[in-house]
């Protein structure tokens, strides 16, 4: 049986960087991407004080808009917290869960991770859920073990290639420079594609698995080239819209 081709996804994860100023780079990159028939979708997720604008100022774009996390909770008493209601009403149409960052600085657990991921679900958007391995799991052996167990313990069963997108973010690759080689890539998106087929069938096999840490121009040609990998997920290098572009430039 041969799958439909999967459809890549380049999304930019600003973290928190971007103030009113910073706008400027999303309405540069539309103006880029304008009549350029992409092979990718490409997703842009600003900090949610601008979401809204940066839609606006790509109105006419199909760049899309993302949260960069959400709280489990539709509304309620969660000072400072915001919903994956209030992000699709800002515009967004995808929220990334999991990030290691929010796994490392806020103690988000599995279980935390996999309630955000139904949240967003039932806000009827698309969760993107980050796993990936630290250094000393890395070096004990451990990488796949912790991808399975991540796996498990944070994408909902009921998910499907459309509400859900994984991104294997290897912690020690994050905002560090350093890479896996395209065998390690390939590796590891080789396991997550096996064990999203093993939770979700047939879905499994067209669900994108992104990879992210440290592309950049330079890189990004051959991190997207190991097998199973369908996109990516640019933290630094989606902050400028001439170096987001170059890693676009994969899919044109
Ligand atoms: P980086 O971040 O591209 O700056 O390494 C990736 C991410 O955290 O999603």
């Amino acid at each position: 049986m041969t799958a439909a081709p999967i459809r890549a996804l380049v999304a930019g994860n600003w973290k928190m960087n971007g103030t009113t100023a910073a706008l400027r780079e999303p309405r540069l990159l539309a103006a880029m991407l304008k009549g350029v028939k992409l092979k990718c979708d490409v997703l842009v997720c600003p900090p949610a004080t601008i979401l809204r604008r940066a839609k606006a100022v790509m109105k006419g774009s199909k760049i899309r808009v993302g949260g960069q996390d959400c709280h489990a909770a539709a509304s309620g008493a969660h000072t400072g917290d915001i919903s994956a209601d209030m992000l699709k009403d800002a515009g967004a149409s995808m929220v990334i869960v999991g990030h290691s960052e929010r796994r490392t600085n806020h103690k988000e657990t599995d279980a935390e991770v996999l309630a955000k991921a139904k949240a967003v679900h039932r806000a009827g958007l698309t969760a993107i859920i980050c796993i990936g391995e630290t250094l000393e799991e890395r070096k004990a052996g451990k990488t796949l073990e912790v991808l399975t167990a991540q796996i498990k313990g944070s994408v909902p069963a009921e998910s499907n290639a459309g509400n859900t997108v994984v991104a294997y973010e290897p912690v020690w690759a994050i905002g560090t420079g350093l890479t896996p080689t395209t065998a390690e890539v390939a590796e590891a998106h080789t396991h997550i594609r096996a064990e999203l087929e093993k939770a979700m069938g047939a879905e499994g096999s067209q669900t994108r698995i992104l990879y992210g840490g440290s592309v950049k121009p330079s890189n990004a040609a051959e991190l997207m080239s190991a097998a199973n990998v369908n996109g990516a997920l640019v933290g630094g290098a989606s902050l400028k819209a001439a170096d987001f572009i170059g890693i676009i430039k994969t899919y044109m």
